[in-house]
């Protein structure tokens, strides 16, 4: 396009991504866009899960490579079960298929599963294929890669309230001495030590809500929300993401 001056100018598509730049250590990511990208094509709303297990493994590889200590992502909340049972059963199947086909490159990338939510209610196919991949790659100490499965915050912050109340009930906890530490060493996410907060919050689709998602772990993060549908969320997506984040001025309530 040419501007009032006559000089042709230049279109803003290069990606601000930097890699010797600062790199977010938590990336959370609402991976939505499944079901629209599969109708797009006229598929099944399952043809788009599919598609996005294999931008996961993308992401994954990439992000590692990066440097990412932690990369949460949302795989199944509290909520899903409220879809059609041939849905949520795909759903539950996806880790299976993930982690039977995916462990391998995830054992020689030195990257770590770890999952957060209530996977006690998740079938037993589900919840063994899953403790096969933390206990497969315990040993593992490059990024952690966090699935939430059946994930909900509030119940997670609930949970968390009622434990710290009967720690004061018993005894063992005085009120005044609840702090931020005390709240976060009883969420789901106290095994991820100094990486618990996340850095930068990304949702693919087009959506711009938080839908139950870490409530507590974000309070300071960044938002990042594109249009991509998650199925077509690549390497690409992310370093330009990254670039966005690498020139915001994050001030955690100060100057
Ligand atoms: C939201 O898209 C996506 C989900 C509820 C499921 C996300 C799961 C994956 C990307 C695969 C996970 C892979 C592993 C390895 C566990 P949507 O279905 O709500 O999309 P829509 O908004 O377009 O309908």
């Amino acid at each position: 396009m040419k501007s009032f001056f006559g000089k042709r100018k230049k279109k803003q598509t290069e990606s601000l991504f930097k890699e010797n730049e600062e790199i977010p250590q938590h990336i959370a990511i609402i991976m939505d866009g499944n079901g629209r990208w599969a109708q797009k094509k006229i598929m099944p709303r399952i043809a788009g899960h599919r598609e996005g297990m294999n931008t996961v493994k993308k992401i994954t590889k990439r992000a590692s490579q990066l440097g990412v200590k932690v990369l949460t992502l949302y795989a199944f909340s509290t909520e899903n079960w409220k879809r059609p049972d041939p849905e949520v059963n795909f759903l539950m199947q996806l880790p299976v298929d993930f982690f039977d086909a995916f462990v391998p490159d995830l054992i020689k990338e030195n990257v770590k599963v770890q999952v957060i939510g209530f996977t006690d209610q998740l079938p037993v196919h589900t919840r063994k294929a899953v403790n096969q991949a933390i206990e497969d790659t315990k040993n593992n100490t490059g990024m952690i890669l966090n699935f939430a499965l059946n994930y909900g915050s509030r119940s997670e912050m609930l949970e968390a309230t009622k434990r710290i109340a009967a720690q004061v009930q018993n005894g063992q906890l005085e009120i005044e001495e609840i702090d931020d530490s005390t709240f976060e060493s009883q969420l789901m996410t106290a095994e991820l030590g100094d990486y618990q907060n996340v850095d930068y919050m990304i949702r693919t689709s087009g959506e711009e809500r938080i839908s139950n998602f870490l409530l507590w772990q974000n309070a300071y993060s960044e938002f990042y929300f594109t249009k991509t549908l998650w199925p077509d969320f690549d390497e690409t997506a992310l370093e330009e993401a990254i670039g966005i984040y690498q020139k915001r001025h994050r001030r955690f309530g100060g100057l």
